[in-house]
């Protein structure tokens, strides 16, 4: 998808359609005004018959006839002036956008003045626009066959029209931002949506490589052998039931002079079976989004890269697959992990917790200024926030204040639950140093307090995106499928408005 930016009058451009906002209850815009008059009164009908009254994220699709250069105007409704503006933006544009995708129409015009919020700068409006239309018309398509009638098409080009020549400089600056970002979640959204006989460690790892490649930063990737010798035996546990080789990929972006890095950690189970504590079958097939703290590492880091942020840091992913078979570790082995731990597995379900605990160990030698660590790790977190919001935990209050607020501003929100102490209670083991479950209760913090046991000594969070990674039935600007989710927030956190 291509996006230009040009100063132009929306009642002039030839498109096949001009895509205008407009406010709930508030007096008609000029531009609102002329276009009623050239459609003969059409906007003030549809106003009059409540077919179209501005409500946040309604639409309105006229044909023009001969009346415009435009073949079609939208309106698409930005509801009243409250809460978070950009969120309401990217909602309201992923809604037009994927419409028009619906109807196969491939490119079309935005009137950007119309979609100025209140306290919501001209940058913000832009980036918010150009990440709602490429989130919104996001599809994972690779397995469809050409020309299905199900495969609509992908999108061509937006326009962005601003009023003056002294903003295309701004709205730019905000576009281009955009689609940086928006290419890590893609990513992201397109690794989660690949189907498990694809998606190997192995291919989680070349993805790391070819992104590192593309914006020249590092990449080291460890295979069993080496594995073997860390004494990881927490990861290469898991790792045993299924025939296809564990890695633990690092990725290093430089761009932060001498600090100390922040350290980015993402659970990469590619799929989750249960091991010898077999899942039940059903919804069993969504469990190849396991993964999916991985990929919001790697899209988190091509999204950086190419921001060119000014800070460092390092990815961790260690990816595996937890398949049950002969050679599978049972409940009730004991593991010994990297930090020399020893850990009783009580359920091999609880499976993310353990490559978790290695990973974090292996983060150690990174010297990090801060740890976050992103996985779909409990079905107690969904249990607990359902799918409106991320768990956020950890041993740093300031780190989880400046975390929840880049949730609000991007609309990836999060939502923190206690670690006290007592938790740690329900994970003691009679025979090793911690076992890898705590029952029952309040099992999305028991998780979290098993972490910790591996995090001691870093400013860390936890985010426990099960709830949050994979969507249902299609949002806005987050189609059915894997979200990506977890890109925008850490962006957002690095960039820290
Ligand atoms: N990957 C799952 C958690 C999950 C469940 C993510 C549903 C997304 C949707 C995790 O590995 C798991 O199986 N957790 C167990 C832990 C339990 C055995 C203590 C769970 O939540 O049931
Ligand atoms: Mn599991
Ligand atoms: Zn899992």
């Amino acid at each position: 998808m291509d996006v230009v930016i040009r100063k132009g009058d929306p009642l002039k451009q030839k498109t096949s359609c001009i895509v205008i906002a407009v406010s709930e209850g508030k007096a008609p815009t000029k531009t609102l005004k002329a276009l009623d008059e050239v459609l003969d009164g059409a906007i003030g009908k549809a106003q009059r018959e409540q077919e179209f009254r501005g409500k946040h994220k309604e639409i309105l699709l006229l044909h023009a006839g001969r009346r415009l250069p435009a073949e079609r105007v939208l309106l698409v409704g930005l509801g009243k002036e409250k809460g978070n503006g950009t969120e309401r933006l990217r909602q309201a544009i992923g809604t037009a956008a994927s419409h028009l995708q619906g109807k196969k129409v491939r490119s079309f015009a935005l009137d950007l003045s119309s979609f100025l919020l209140k306290g919501v700068s001209l940058a913000s409006a832009a980036r918010a626009a150009v990440e709602g239309a490429t989130l919104g018309c996001y599809r994972f398509d690779r397995y469809r066959s050409e020309n299905g009638a199900e495969t609509p098409p992908e999108l061509g080009q937006i326009l962005m029209l601003v009023e003056k020549q002294g903003e295309i400089r701004e709205a730019q600056e905000g576009a281009t931002q955009a689609r940086a970002i928006c290419r890590g979640v893609v990513l992201a959204r397109d690794l989660v949506n690949e189907p498990g006989n694809v998606k190997s460690p192995e291919h989680l790892a070349a993805k790391a490589r070819e992104l590192a490649e593309e914006t020249g930063i590092s990449c080291t990737v460890l295979g069993r052998a080496e594995l073997e010798v860390e004494g990881m035996g927490a990861l290469l546990g898991v790792a045993q039931g299924s025939v296809r080789e564990p890695r633990l990929i690092v990725l290093e972006y430089r761009a932060g002079g001498g600090s100390a890095p922040v350290a980015l950690i993402g659970k990469g189970v590619v799929f989750d079976a249960g091991g010898i504590s077999l899942k039940p079958a059903e919804k069993m097939e969504e469990m190849k989004m396991d993964m999916a703290g991985g990929a919001a590492v790697l899209g988190t880091l091509l999204s950086a890269a190419l921001l060119k942020l000014p800070v460092n840091l390092v990815g961790i992913v260690p990816a595996v697959e937890n398949l049950p078979s002969g050679s599978a570790i049972r409940p009730g082995d004991v593991l010994t992990s990297l930090s020399k731990k020893t850990i009783e597995v009580i359920n091999t379900d609880a499976e993310g917790r353990l490559i978790l605990a290695d990973a974090l160990t292996y983060a150690r030698r990174f010297n990090p200024r801060l740890v976050i660590d992103l996985a779909t790790l409990t079905g107690a977190c969904i249990i607990a926030l359902g799918h409106h919001a991320s768990a956020v935990l950890g041993n740093h209050e300031g780190l989880i204040r400046q975390l929840i607020r880049a949730g609000e501003r991007c609309g990836e929100r999060l939502w923190q639950l206690p670690l006290w102490e007592e938790y740690a209670g329900q994970i003691k083991s009679d025979i090793a140093d911690v076992k890898n479950t705590g029952g029952r209760p309040a099992g999305a913090i028991t998780a979290a307090a098993f972490l910790q046991k591996f995090a001691s000594d870093f400013n860390w969070a936890h985010l426990d995106i099960a709830g949050t990674a994979w969507e249902d039935k299609g949002r806005p600007y987050t189609p059915k499928g894997g979200t990506g989710v977890g890109v925008r927030l850490l962006i957002d956190y690095l960039q820290g408005k």
